[in-house]
């Protein structure tokens, strides 16, 4: 509770100092990608905007995963103060869609042939009632691990392909006195981790009923526990600083060959790629043990708010600017993520991009893609937040495993 306050008057800070002075024909933007590589992704939107004559007028509010962006956004907006964009994930956007907060986009999207483009999981949260609500810039996926490849090299670990042979590779590193786990102890990023181990732990209709159907017997199961049980496993490879570390710190630690691994979603590569690294010599690249067939996924979109029943200049220029193939391609490049359309191009993107693309076809395909319950894409915030505070008092010992399973059948039906 202490700590849900605080979170509560640090976004109030941030509000009260970063007070809006945007100007006609600029596009103020509330967002989180405050890291090195997000913000060197960001700017790829800001020039293609600036060259259109459209000023940027920048609101970051730092925080992985976008909670406390959440919580100044929903200030801004009861203030009579709405940003003109604001960067958002799934739930999120259905949530304000029906609040009546957002703008009306199908004019531009039928113009642009959105509908033919924007893959269907997509859709699924860019439009509310048939009506376009927001632009999808891209596709990420939280099932990923980020290894140094001089570190798995020189201690001979091959790539881990199943849950036994990774806790082997994470012995090996620990023996040799390096960080096994490279791991930031914030809420969002250990539920990123738990996409990854209950998808590998139980499968993907154990994943689905868990998390997006919420059913208890699924939410209640041994699989579950047993999902919890190889939590604490990776807790205990984790180093003595983890509590409350940023991702891209944890990032630069695999970076620096401080740590062999970090389980984190692909705007971990956007770290990668700005400090210089290349995949396959400097770092690899690989779905976490048990769901190579598998993709979380997440969509960062731009949900632009209803300014008065029309949609303003800068507002249509934003939402075509970030829907237009080139840019798809330049920004996602950057970001470490993949287009949100289908035809764009793999041709720019590095070996983990190709992947990156050609797995979400197959997932896509097969039936294998799944909305991330870490990054909103399986059930709505309120859920979302109850998920994460079992995770992470498990994570942090609070919780054994069993306890956890029970605590998380009991939150997840609260917050319904
Ligand atoms: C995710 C978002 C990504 C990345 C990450 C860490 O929720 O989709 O674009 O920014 O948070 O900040």
């Amino acid at each position: 509770m202490r700590l849900k306050i605080r979170k509560t008057i640090s976004a109030f800070a941030v509000l009260a100092a970063s007070a809006s002075f945007a100007h006609a024909g600029d596009v103020e933007v509330l967002h989180w990608w405050t890291s090195g590589g997000e913000a060197a992704a960001l700017n790829v939107l800001k020039q293609d905007l600036e060259s259109q004559g459209i000023g940027w007028q920048d609101m970051p509010v730092a925080g992985g995963g976008g909670t406390q962006a959440m919580t100044v956004l929903r200030a801004r907006v009861t203030s009579g103060n709405a940003p003109t964009a604001v960067q958002m994930l799934g739930f999120d956007i259905t949530d304000w869609a029906k609040e009546g907060a957002l703008a009306n986009l199908n004019d531009i999207a039928a113009e642009e042939g959105w509908d033919s483009v924007v893959p269907e999981a997509l859709q699924k949260f860019s439009k509310n009632d048939g009506q376009w609500v927001a632009a999808p810039v891209n596709v990420h996926s939280t099932n990923w691990v980020w290894a140094n490849k001089a570190v798995l090299d020189e201690l001979g670990i091959a790539q881990p392909t199943t849950w036994d042979e990774l806790v082997a590779a994470m012995d090996k590193v620990k023996a040799s006195g390096k960080t096994a786990v490279a791991h930031g102890g914030q809420a969002w990023q250990d539920a990123t981790i738990f996409d990854a181990v209950a998808m590998s732990t139980g499968g993907p209709d154990f994943y689905k009923a868990a998390f997006v159907d919420l059913d208890p017997a699924a939410l209640g199961s041994d699989t579950m526990k047993e999902a919890f049980d190889r939590m604490a496993v990776i807790r205990s490879y984790v180093d003595d600083n983890f509590s409350g570390r940023d991702w891209n710190l944890a990032s630069a630690m695999v970076i620096n060959g401080d740590a062999a691994f970090q389980f984190m979603g692909d705007w971990a590569k956007g770290e990668f790629i700005n400090a210089g690294k290349v995949p396959g010599q400097d770092f690899l690249c690989f779905r976490f043990p048990g769901t190579q067939e598998q993709v979380t996924f997440n969509s960062d979109q731009f949900a632009l708010f209803n300014q008065g029943g029309t949609v303003s200049d800068e507002q249509g220029a934003l939402a075509k600017a970030i829907m237009s193939p080139a840019f798809q391609s330049a920004f996602n490049v950057v970001k470490g993520s993949v287009p949100a359309r289908v035809d764009v191009s793999d041709e720019a993107f590095d070996a983990c991009g190709k992947q990156g693309m050609k797995d979400l076809a197959a997932a896509s395909k097969s039936g294998n893609l799944y909305g991330s319950a870490a990054h909103g894409h399986a059930n709505p915030a309120s859920v979302k937040n109850a998920i994460y505070d079992v995770v992470t008092a498990h994570f942090n010992g609070e919780y054994d495993s069993a306890t956890a399973v029970s605590e998380l059948v009991s939150a997840v039906e609260l917050a319904q």
